[in-house]
């Protein structure tokens, strides 16, 4: 048997992101993986996060930087472009969570994400993507956009029939939402570079880009890109009408919960993605293709994997079910191993091997970057009431 080869990792950020990529790292088999150590700018979660893993806390980004083979990139949008070029720079990996980068406004204290030309955001997130992109080209090390929506089991079957029947996808819908984001730095445009239609309306529609590239690809060797975009956003939870039940977050400063794009690719064949923060029931994450040979519905949460009842909601009270459910009370799509279905594990292991032995990628920096112009000139589609915007591709 071939000898494992090691590879040496950074984290940086001490949150949410940070906690599932370690357990995704600890679940990697085809290399063995060193976690060095983490660095983040909340100290004192950064220290107790390393005591409980047991490894070293960096008070700064380039120590940990000189000491690793890959940083892992878990901090908010507004700093993944600085912490993925430092890494880039010193020709280390850089392991990107979604989205690649994106527009976090003008810095100053009067920046409201309701009063700015969408034209601004679109060319000052391009050129964000131009600098990561530079970077990536000048260094030994490659940007590895972890989109997991790519490596979750149903879009990688998809992928398979794809290649081996050659369907041409005439149109994908899909969606992202839930009852509303966790993260506190969320609720404002200047940390995550938009709402709903960012945060979550990346996952669906790089999954829709990727299967796309994918049948292009099998088909004569060019992917098929997106060409134009159309879109609506709304903020439905700062309306003067909204009435507050309790259940769906709605203390957002200046960002969208609501979301559609359409999107045209270079073949004409459309995709149809839903993005939202107003969905109760727990997360609704689902893609479905229809192609000219077959349609598939990749149910990723919920799906019916495993159904329980549970008469009394106590019963259940030490039992994970499943993301941001309600009640633990009734019938429930109880997920047995909800990491897996999420595609986390799988593409740690994916990435690992292409630093280890240089295996090809399927979420690389480019698909980031279409994603990202594709985002902003719907944003802009969105401040023209739906008008179709050309998406410029990387
Ligand atoms: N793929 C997914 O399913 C998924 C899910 C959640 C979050 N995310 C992404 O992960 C990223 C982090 O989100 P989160 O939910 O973990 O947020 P979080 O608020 O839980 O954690 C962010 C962490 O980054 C630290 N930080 C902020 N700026 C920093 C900087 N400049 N240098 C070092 N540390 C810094 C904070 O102190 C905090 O520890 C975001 O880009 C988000 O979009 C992806």
């Amino acid at each position: 048997m071939k000898e494992k080869k090691t590879v040496r990792a950074g984290i940086v950020g001490s949150g949410f992101a940070a906690r599932f990529h370690y357990e995704a790292v600890s679940k990697i088999h085809g290399t063995v993986v060193d976690v060095v150590g983490v660095h983040s700018l909340d100290v004192p979660t950064a220290k107790q996060y390393a005591r409980e893993r047991d490894i070293r806390f960096f008070d700064t980004l380039d120590a940990l930087v000189d000491e690793v083979d890959v940083v892992h990139v878990c901090v908010p949008p507004i700093a993944h472009e600085t912490v993925a070029v430092a890494a880039l720079k010193r020709n280390k990996f850089a392991i990107c969570e979604k989205p690649l980068t994106g527009y976090f406004g003008t810095g100053k204290d009067d920046f409201h994400g309701d009063r700015f030309p969408r034209q601004e955001a679109l060319d000052a997130a391009l050129a964000s993507v131009e600098r990561i992109l530079d970077a990536e080209a000048n260094s030994r090390g490659r940007l590895l956009y972890a989109e997991n929506w790519i490596y979750m089991p149903s879009i990688q079957k998809e992928r398979e029939i794809l290649e081996k029947t050659g369907g041409q996808i005439l149109w994908i819908h899909g969606e992202e939402a839930h009852s509303g984001s966790h993260a506190e730095y969320y609720a404002y445009w200047k940390n995550g570079g938009g709402g709903a239609l960012i945060g979550k309306g990346c996952h669906p529609l790089t999954a829709a880009m990727y299967l796309k590239r994918v049948e292009g690809r099998a088909r004569n060797g060019n992917p098929i890109r997106p060409k134009t975009v159309s879109a609506r956003a709304h903020a439905l939870t700062r309306m003067g009408t909204f009435r507050d039940a309790g259940l769906i977050r709605c203390d957002y400063h200046d960002i969208d919960d609501f979301s559609m794009m359409h999107v045209e690719f270079d073949d004409g064949t459309v995709a149809d993605v839903f993005a939202s923060d107003i969905v109760v029931g727990g997360i609704h994450n689902w893609l479905e293709i229809l192609a000219n040979n077959h349609r598939a519905r990749c149910n990723i949460n919920p799906n019916t994997a495993m159904e329980t009842y549970n008469p009394v909601e106590e019963n259940f009270k030490d039992i994970y079910v499943v993301e941001k459910i309600e009640t633990k009370q009734g019938w429930a799509c109880t997920s047995p191993d909800e990491d897996w279905f999420t595609g986390y594990p799988q593409e740690m292991e994916a990435f690992y091997r292409t630093i280890a032995y240089g295996e090809p990628t399927q979420s690389d920096s480019r698909l980031g970057a279409d994603a990202i112009s594709t985002i902003y000139s719907a944003y802009l589609s969105a401040e023209r009431l739906g008008a179709a915007v050309e998406v410029k591709t990387f």
